[in-house]
């Protein structure tokens, strides 16, 4: 990464420090912006900080975070190789799901960090960033298990790490296979889900 592109993206963390775009400022402790390699190949999206993301003012930090470490290292990967955000920067207060006009007033900021970091392969957590990102309005278990083309980069759509720890053996399985894809396409993607996928705007 330049270090023009460095800078912007800690002037883009200094900006949602700062950031009222909608009511989740007056509960927030700390704005969640993101961590890791600013020129990470790899960069995952999850939904919105919870407690301990909130305290602490970083993303996954909790339990479910502690899962992602699990995976991110069956794979190869560290935490510091990677790049991880969320589609909300602001906890949701009880930790409820975010509001649509949340994540419209939120989603400028994903879409800057995506462009400025450019990673090769993005990874959704959840049906949130999913969502958002590729543009299906199907239920992520129908989505995972596959890679789709996406802005000249590959998106690898998987289960959230809470709903894992909340579901059991299979959804395990499952959310590894979803990394071990993610971890290949980085190198060798030749078959892709549905080349229509790309022709759908980023967040249009
Ligand atoms: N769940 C998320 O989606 N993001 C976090 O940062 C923590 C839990």
């Amino acid at each position: 990464m330049s270090d023009e592109r460095v800078r912007e993206l800690a002037e883009l963390a200094a900006q949602a420090a700062l950031c009222t775009r909608c009511s989740l400022a007056e509960t927030r402790t700390r704005v969640v912006f993101g961590t890791g390699d600013p020129d990470a190949d790899l960069m995952l999206v999850g939904e919105a900080p919870g407690y301990h993301e909130d305290q602490q003012g970083e993303p996954f930090v909790g339990a479910a975070g502690k899962l992602l470490d699990r995976l991110l290292a069956d794979i190869g990967f560290r935490r510091s190789q990677v790049y991880i955000a969320n589609v909300l920067k602001c906890r949701p207060p009880n930790n409820r799901d975010p509001l649509q006009s949340e994540i419209d007033a939120c989603s400028e900021y994903l879409r800057r960090q995506l462009t400025l970091i450019d990673p090769k392969v993005v990874l959704t957590l959840g049906n949130f960033a999913t969502r958002l990102l590729l543009k299906r309005d199907v239920g992520i278990s129908r989505l995972r298990g596959q890679v789709y083309p996406w802005w000249n980069r590959y998106l690898v759509p998987t289960l959230h790490p809470a709903a894992v720890l909340r579901g059991g053996d299979g959804l395990m399985e499952q959310v590894r296979a979803d990394f071990a894809l993610a971890g290949r396409a980085l190198t060798e993607v030749t078959q892709v889900a549905d080349p229509a996928a790309e022709q759908l705007g980023l967040f249009e």
